[in-house]
């Protein structure tokens, strides 16, 4: 065989190789996190039920609306999550929220659909795969009032109409850290949807209203990142 017969071949084999090795981002390539540990030193909530199935870093909006007595009240959030799960165990897992929020919180932008460019700009995650989005719908079983939803529907799961979960809040506690600038931390389980049966949301950073506010006041939208994992689920 003629050394370029040899090298086309070997040059064949490595291209073949790097193709089999789907890259970080690639949506088959997210890491197993079965059997991760979630550290909730510092809060009250309890210990999951079920595996880790998904850690997400949330980055995004808490809102809200100015009541008349001059306090604000949470009407809802928009947040993109994204998947941490390949880098569990790493040092930057470890404040990645923290990471996240300095970067999210000195950008110009506060459009939560610009967070994807402001991550991986700021290198917190290098090249950032979306699960998701969290947001708030009617509750669909009482049917009035809010209930928070994880929507993989359009990105993790694109075209899987079943990939979400709607919570049901058990337990909310003060961050462990600076509770009046992050937002509480939280436990809640599946109220319809099978993308999870428990969701957590720690590590908050940002996120709180300001302690008062001029009634008749616009909205505000407050940016703040947290860990969410979501634990059992069928997927
Ligand atoms: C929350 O704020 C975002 C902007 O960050 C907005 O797109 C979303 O509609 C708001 N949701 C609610 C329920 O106010
Ligand atoms: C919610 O999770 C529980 C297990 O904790 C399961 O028995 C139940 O079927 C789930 N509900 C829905 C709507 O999937
Ligand atoms: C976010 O940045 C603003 C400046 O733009 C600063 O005043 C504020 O303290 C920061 N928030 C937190 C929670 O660090």
């Amino acid at each position: 065989m003629s050394l370029i017969v040899k090298s086309v071949i070997s040059v064949a084999l490595l291209l073949h190789a790097s193709a089999a090795a789907p890259a970080r981002s690639d949506k088959t390539c997210r890491c197993d996190v079965s059997s991760a540990e979630m550290v909730l030193t510092g809060s009250a909530l309890p210990t999951a039920s079920f595996a880790p199935t998904f850690i997400g870093l949330g980055v995004g909006t808490q809102n809200y609306t100015c009541g008349s007595t001059g306090t604000y009240t949470n009407v809802g959030a928009l947040a993109e999550l994204f998947d941490a799960s390949c880098l569990y165990g790493s040092p930057s897992f470890i404040g990645l929220s923290t990471t996240a929020f300095a970067a999210w919180n000195a950008s110009a932008t506060s459009d939560v659909f610009d967070s994807e460019a402001v991550i991986s700009t700021a290198r917190v995650v290098p090249s950032p795969f979306t699960l998701g989005q969290h947001y708030f719908i009617t509750n669909p079983v009482a049917g009035t009032g809010l209930s928070p939803k994880w929507d993989f529907t359009s990105n993790a799961f694109a075209g899987n109409s079943a990939a979400f979960v709607v919570g049901s809040k058990i337990d909310d506690d003060a961050a462990p850290t600076n509770s009046a600038v992050n937002i509480d931390w939280l436990y809640l389980t599946n109220l319809t949807g099978t993308l999870a049966n428990e969701i957590y949301r720690i590590d908050t950073q940002g996120g709180q209203p300001p302690a008062s506010c001029t009634p008749g006041s616009p909205e505000i939208f407050v940016k703040y990142t947290a860990m969410y994992w979501l634990t059992g689920g069928a997927f």
